[in-house]
């Protein structure tokens, strides 16, 4: 893998936006290098003139002049594009895909048994470079390969490698865990209003706190007990909000909705 490589993206949403400006700012790629492909042509027109990077007019267009071909399409139309994908070439080009719940072996299907293929779950906070993304691979995939990937990758947040069987894990903690975690600040965020501060201020109390507290965890590499007990005073007021959590169940309760992600995620999979 080298700074010739061409990347071609398939679908510039939400998701497709954060990877093409995650791509340039890791400079890892020229943006002559990059082209991007989209159903609303306006879309395409608008990231192409923004980011200054190529547009292509057709499917075909684009995976002929990509080594590596990002799909981040959402899952209901990924088979129709599939089936517009020129297989002719496909083991000479590498394959990334972002799609939640859509497993390597729908990609192999159709472009091949031998085809590379890197998968991906990425989560909402890659829209503001503090992403948690997963990666997994098929065999055809090198160590080289995957890590040009990851170096493109590294501006839009962290990054795991895990084994494919683990995706579903992988879907119920950081990908569908933002959701947890917005429910959790504007339960904090409420308790504020009601003991008196504005919205605004609560809002920002809550979510900074959020914000702070993941951030001691990761900077410190200290284990979050012990964090939390260092707020904890003997006889003092954080204990009595602790103790009204464990009363409550927080844990459990948490552990139980990251368990019923996890066993959705797997039901999905099997529908299909
Ligand atoms: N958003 C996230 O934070 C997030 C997190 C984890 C994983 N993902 C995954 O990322 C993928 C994309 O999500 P998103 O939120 O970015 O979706 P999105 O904003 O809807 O973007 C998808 C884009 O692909 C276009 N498209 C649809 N079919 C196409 C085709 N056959 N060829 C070319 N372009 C096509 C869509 O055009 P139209 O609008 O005209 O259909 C749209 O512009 C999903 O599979 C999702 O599972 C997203």
């Amino acid at each position: 893998m080298n700074n010739d490589q061409t990347i071609g993206i398939i679908g510039t949403g939400n998701m497709g936006n954060a990877l093409l400006k995650g791509f340039i700012e890791s400079k890892s790629i020229s943006t002559k290098n990059i082209y991007a492909y989209d159903a609303d042509e306006n879309k395409v027109k608008n990231i192409a003139s923004e980011l200054n990077i190529e547009k292509a007019s057709t499917i075909d267009e684009l995976v002929k002049v990509s080594d590596i071909i990002f799909f981040a399409v959402k899952p209901q139309n990924i088979e129709e594009l599939l089936r517009q994908i020129p297989t002719d070439n496909s083991t000479n080009k590498l394959f990334v895909s972002v799609l939640a719940g859509t497993p390597i072996e729908t990609f192999e299907d159709y472009l091949g048994d031998n085809a590379k293929i890197i998968r991906l779950m990425p989560n909402t906070p890659c829209l503001v470079n503090a992403g948690m993304i997963a990666l997994s691979k098929n065999n055809y995939v090198s160590d080289k390969e995957s890590d040009f990937i990851k170096k493109l990758l590294e501006p839009t947040g962290e990054l795991i490698e895990v084994d494919e069987k683990d995706m579903d894990a992988v879907t119920a903690l950081s990908g569908s865990g933002p959701a947890y975690i917005f429910m959790i600040i504007q339960a904090m965020s409420n308790a504020g209003v009601k003991l008196g501060l504005t919205q605004e201020q609560s809002l920002k109390l809550a979510t900074q706190t959020t914000y702070g507290a993941a951030k001691l965890v990761s900077s410190t590499g200290e284990h979050p007990e012990i964090l939390k007990d260092k707020v904890s005073s003997p006889g003092g007021t954080t204990i009595y909000a602790l103790h009204e959590l464990e009363d409550e169940g927080l844990r459990g309760i948490i552990m139980n909705a990251v368990e019923a992600c996890y066993n959705r995620s797997i039901e999905l999979k099997d529908d299909n």
